[in-house]
Formats: C-alpha cells, sequence, structure tokens
C-alpha cells in the first residue's frame, strides 16, 4: 500500500474527562476516497481535528499521525513544522468557513496564501496568475459566475463548491470533508458528493469524508471506517456495511446512519391543460 495517512495508537480525553478517541489505528493509501461513519458524538469530527493537526492527542501517549511521511503529530505533541503540513490538507467543514463579506474568488485565492510572502498575502495582492488558476478552480465546481459575488450571497451549496475550490487551489494532497453535506439540500448534498468523487478521481487526491448518512457513504466511497464512541468497529469495503452489520455493530443506534437522506422532489407531474369551457355568459 502506497500509504499517505499514517494513524497509530491515537487516544484522545478531553478536560472533560470524555475519551472521545481509542487506540485509533488506520492507515489510507494514496489516492483513496474513506468514508468516516458514525452517530452523533462518535468522535468523527475529533479524529478529522486530530489528523490535520488542529488537537493534539493524549500527552505521554504513543500516539502518531503522518501525512505523506511528515509528521503532523507524535506522543500528542503537534510537531514545529505543522504549517508545512497542513499546507498539504485541505479541510471542508459542515459550515462552510468562508469569510462572509469577501468575494468568493478572494476566499478561493486564500487557498494559495501558504505560497506567497507574507507581505503579499496582509495585501492580498494576486497574480493574474493566481486569479486565473482560482477561477479556473470555480469552473471546476460550477460556480464560475459567482466569482465576484460576497460568500455571504451564495446559497449553501455553491458556499460549500466554493469551498472545496480553495482546497484545489491549495493543492491540498488530502481533503478532510467534516459533514459537508449535512446543511444542505438533496440536490446540493449530490452535487458536493460528486465534485469529491471528481476531485478523488481526477487529481488524485485523497478524501476523508465523515457523513451521517450510510447510503451516501456507500454510494461514493470504495472504504468505510465506521466509529462508535470513540473506537473504530469496521474498516472495510462500503459493500460489506449490511443493514443486519450497522445494528450489530451500533443497536438502536444503526437507525441514526441507516435514516436515508430526505428523498429528492419528485418532478412536477405534467397535467395536461385543458380549456376549461367557457362559461356562459
Ligand atoms: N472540546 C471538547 N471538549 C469536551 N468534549 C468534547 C470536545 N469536543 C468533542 N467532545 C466530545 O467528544 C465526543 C466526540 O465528539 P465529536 O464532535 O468528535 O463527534 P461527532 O462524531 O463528530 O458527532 P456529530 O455527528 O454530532 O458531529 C462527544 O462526546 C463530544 O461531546
Ligand atoms: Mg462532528
Amino acid at each position: 500500500m502506497n500509504t499517505l495517512l499514517r494513524i497509530r495508537h491515537l487516544d484522545k480525553h478531553f478536560a472533560n474527562g470524555r475519551h472521545a478517541l481509542r487506540d485509533i489505528n488506520i492507515d489510507v493509501a494514496r489516492g483513496d476516497m474513506v468514508a468516516l461513519i458514525g452517530a452523533s458524538g462518535s468522535g468523527k469530527s475529533t479524529l478529522l481535528r486530530h489528523i490535520a493537526g488542529l488537537v493534539a492527542a493524549d500527552g505521554g501517549s504513543q500516539s502518531l499521525v503522518e501525512i505523506d511521511g511528515c509528521c503532523v503529530q507524535k506522543g500528542g505533541r503537534i510537531h514545529r513544522d505543522i504549517r508545512k503540513v497542513r499546507s498539504q490538507v485541505g479541510f471542508v467543514f459542515q459550515q462552510f468557513n468562508l469569510v462572509a463579506r469577501l468575494p468568493v474568488l478572494v476566499n478561493v485565492l486564500v487557498g494559495s496564501l501558504h505560497r506567497m510572502p507574507w507581505w503579499r498575502s496582509l495585501a492580498r495582492v494576486f497574480t493574474a496568475q493566481e486569479r486565473a488558476q482560482a477561477l479556473d478552480a470555480l469552473a471546476r465546481v460550477g460556480i464560475a459566475d459567482c466569482h465576484a459575488q460576497r460568500a455571504s450571497t451564495l446559497s449553501g451549496g455553491q458556499q460549500q463548491r466554493a469551498a472545496i475550490a480553495r482546497t484545489l487551489v491549495q493543492g491540498a494532497k488530502v481533503v478532510l470533508a467534516d459533514e459537508p453535506i449535512a446543511s444542505l439540500d438533496p440536490e446540493s448534498s449530490r452535487k458536493v458528493m460528486e465534485i469529491l468523487a471528481r476531485i478523488n478521481r481526477e487529481d488524485g487526491c485523497t478524501v476523508i469524508v465523515s457523513l451521517h448518512q450510510v447510503d451516501v457513504a456507500m454510494k461514493y466511497c470504495p472504504r468505510v471506517v465506521a466509529l462508535n464512541q470513540g473506537r473504530v468497529v469496521f474498516d472495510g469495503p462500503s459493500s460489506a456495511l449490511t443493514p443486519a452489520l450497522l445494528h450489530e455493530l451500533y443497536g438502536v443506534q444503526a437507525e441514526e446512519l441507516l435514516r436515508p437522506v430526505a428523498p429528492e422532489p419528485a418532478p412536477p407531474v405534467a397535467v395536461p391543460w385543458t380549456a376549461q369551457p367557457a362559461s356562459a355568459v
């Protein structure tokens, strides 16, 4: 396996005593698309935040997170060169995390800030090439025509697509998407998942996406890692994840994962127009 992400013995207790991650060991190959599923509170966001080096695991532990051979954190300490590793990691959040008052194009250009000298990033001076690259990324996610709008004026689905365009401009090797479709309607959800699958397929970008819905995970991700109360309870092909197995792994909580996404609205039924008989005057 050409391993891109290596996680070993990841344990996390929060200050309130909550044991959120329990001895997580996962390898993800370069170019994989992996769904992280689990009921609310199972540890999906916490795990993604550890992978990105936003949170440190328990101090004094044997924990390790490596991306492409570079250390993100070890033994509960974030690596001192974390900025370099983080530039390889695109993070897509449920709530989009765009700067509402800035134009969409500038939000996307923020993805290239790590490559510029500090004075240029402060002054937000972007070259024509950088702008062209950002426009290209917006075109790939299908919202190039929105580039001049303030981010706050986009729909939720469009904002999420802009957030993905930002990771494209960043040139991320791995995209971590934390419930990217949780706030979206079915059609926007489908578009966002298809874009993630496309950047995985076309750019070879490794994608790890946390999802509530097993049906979406199975449709887009060949591999599923299932968490329950901070522990990995299943790691394998999504095709092996039957409702019976989910019930075995989660008990009554399986219902939360098996609940289908709200059905797409039925297309309007074409009712033949019939002329009303002219009322007798
Ligand atoms: N900063 C924190 N301090 C204390 N406890 C926390 C903190 N962050 C998360 N937790 C706890 O850790 C557990 C895992 O939380 P996490 O947010 O990772 O779950 P999740 O699987 O992402 O849930 P959801 O599907 O609702 O987003 C939960 O019990 C949560 O309350
Ligand atoms: Mg979460």
